[in-house]
């Protein structure tokens, strides 16, 4: 989708979107001499400019009949929510109607750069879609609509979408094809591959480990997930280095189970497919990253990804094995469906030791429990620190990736012991996504800043929203992205 920002309609066929602020409709005074019909219609149609409400008509224009859509954008969200939704708004009306133009005109608004920008954010995002594999689409599934016009807006948004969103959105969209993608073709191998081709000429260092590498470091937590597959790990580094100093590093840490059957503890049938976007966790690193090296973020990050398919081969670990971490430590294998958590223990405890981060951020799909608790609609917090956590909450409220404090305690941490190792990688049922959490906190090292975020609920989403259809979200990528541009770029 071609994303434009212009001082003026362009010339020929296209649909025109108007949009209106609750029954405030100024806005249509830009219809001109149909401005009286169109009223007329909202009435009889009771429309009320609620938030992603849509009124579609046909309107005489003088020269010819044009499709006309009137968006609501409500009148309680935020300017950046409410720009971001109409713009994901129009564009999922639009993108299979026949239209190959759009253009939304913001001049009732007065929206300002960054406003404007994000209606281009909200249409670009909302337009990501993978047909790959669906070789019989009929025509009228197939996408028409190529360019979206902004007019009205602020003069310095067409710079401000480029400079601030337009790399956000090919973040979100390598996240996007990540997660999509099925097992069979997305595996650890496979993703480092799609991930270096995808930021090449990005600036980004590329540093990768394989199973002999991982080895050496006596990453047994990571590796005795990996063992019962045929596809062999690998650890992914991604470096940026953007601020001006060389200052300690933030790290992002992400759960890359490509595929999870639970391993030998083997799951139930019934929706094991979705255990493909496991590995969502790793999509948000990569994304986020491209994101940031794409925008030059003035920042110094590392992004690491553990990246596993956990199988049950005749080789696969057993429940009560007993494995060395790479920090020393030594885990019981209670349930080798609990497989996340070894995996970032061992990434956790690397990248301190190469890096000395100050702040690591981990992001998983790490525990069905996180869904019991939050649902689909926030993604989970974890952290040692009180400040770290708040910014990041911030960070969500702003880029709509929504996060939820959840506790962390001695009396959870005692759940873990285990009679025979350091620890056991599952406690009781009860608040099964807080002793997860615990355990990872075990990894960290010297008072380190660090945050957990448990995002099973988010990676996919079986309904469409405003600036996403169903399934992959992106989730995470802008909630990064934004937490360095109010954290660590001031
Ligand atoms: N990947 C799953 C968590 C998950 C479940 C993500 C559902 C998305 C949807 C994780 O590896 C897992 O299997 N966790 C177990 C932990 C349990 C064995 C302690 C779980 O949540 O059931
Ligand atoms: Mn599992
Ligand atoms: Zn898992």
């Amino acid at each position: 989708m071609q994303i434009r920002f212009a001082d003026a309609r362009p010339e020929g066929d296209y649909a025109l979107v108007i949009p209106v602020q609750g029954k405030d409709r100024s806005g249509l005074a830009a219809l001109g001499t149909a401005q009286q019909t169109v009223t007329a219609t909202l009435d009889r149609q009771r429309f009320e400019g609620e938030a992603s409400s849509v009124s579609e008509q046909f309107i005489d224009d003088g020269g010819g009949t044009s499709r006309l859509l009137v968006v609501g954008v409500g009148k309680g969200d935020a300017k950046g929510e409410a720009a971001e939704k109409l713009g994901g708004t129009a564009a999922a009306r639009l993108q299979t109607s026949g239209e190959k133009t759009a253009v939304i005109d913001l001049s009732g608004l007065g929206y300002d750069a960054d406003t404007t920008a994000r209606v281009g954010l909200g249409a670009a995002l909302r337009s990501w879609r993978y047909d790959r594999y669906r070789t019989k689409l009929k025509d009228n599934q197939k996408p028409t609509l190529g360019e979206i016009v902004i007019v009205g807006g602020d003069a310095g948004a067409g710079q401000r979408y480029e400079q601030r969103w337009a790399p956000v959105v090919e973040g979100v969209s390598l996240t996007r094809e990540l997660v999509t993608e099925p097992a069979n073709v997305i595996y650890p191998q496979s993703f480092v591959e799609r991930v270096r081709a995808s930021i090449e000429g990005s600036g980004l260092d590329v540093e990768v480990l394989d199973r002999v590498a991982m080895e050496k470091l006596g990453m047994g937590a990571l590796l005795g997930v990996a063992q019962g597959s045929m596809r062999e790990a690998r650890l992914l580094i991604l470096k940026w280095n953007g601020a001006a100093n060389g200052g300690q590093p933030t790290a992002f840490v992400g759960k890359g189970v490509t595929f999870d059957t639970g391993g030998i503890s083997i799951k139930p049938a019934a929706g094991m497919e979705a255990m493909k976007w496991d590995m969502g966790g790793a999509g948000a690193v990569v994304g986020a990253m491209k994101a940031l090296a794409l925008r030059k973020a003035k920042a110094n990050i590392v992004g690491i990804c553990g990246l596993v398919e956990n199988m049950p081969g005749g080789n696969a670990q057993r429940p009560g094995d007993v494995v060395t971490t790479m920090s020393g430590q030594t885990v019981e294998v209670i349930n080798t469906d609990a497989e996340g958590r070894l995996v970032l223990g061992d990434a956790i405890t690397y990248v301190q030791r190469n890096f000395k981060p100050s702040t690591i951020i981990d992001l998983a799909t790490l525990t069905g429990a996180i869904l019991i608790s939050l649902g689909h609609e926030w993604a989970g917090l974890f952290s040692n620190n009180e400040e770290l956590a708040g910014k990041l909450q911030a960070a969500g409220q702003e880029s709509g990736d929504k996060l939820w404090r959840m506790p962390l305690a001695e009396s959870f941490d005692r759940l873990i012991d285990s009679p025979i190792a350091d620890m056991k990688n599952v406690g009781p049922r009860e608040g099964g996504s807080i002793t997860a959490a615990q355990f990872i906190q075990r990894f960290v090292e010297n008072g380190t800043k660090w945050a957990h975020i448990d995002m099973a609920g988010k990676a996919w989403s079986d309904k469409a929203a405003s600036t996403y259809e169903k399934g992959a979200t992106g989730f995470g990528v802008r909630l990064l992205d934004q937490y360095v541009a109010d954290v660590l770029e001031r």
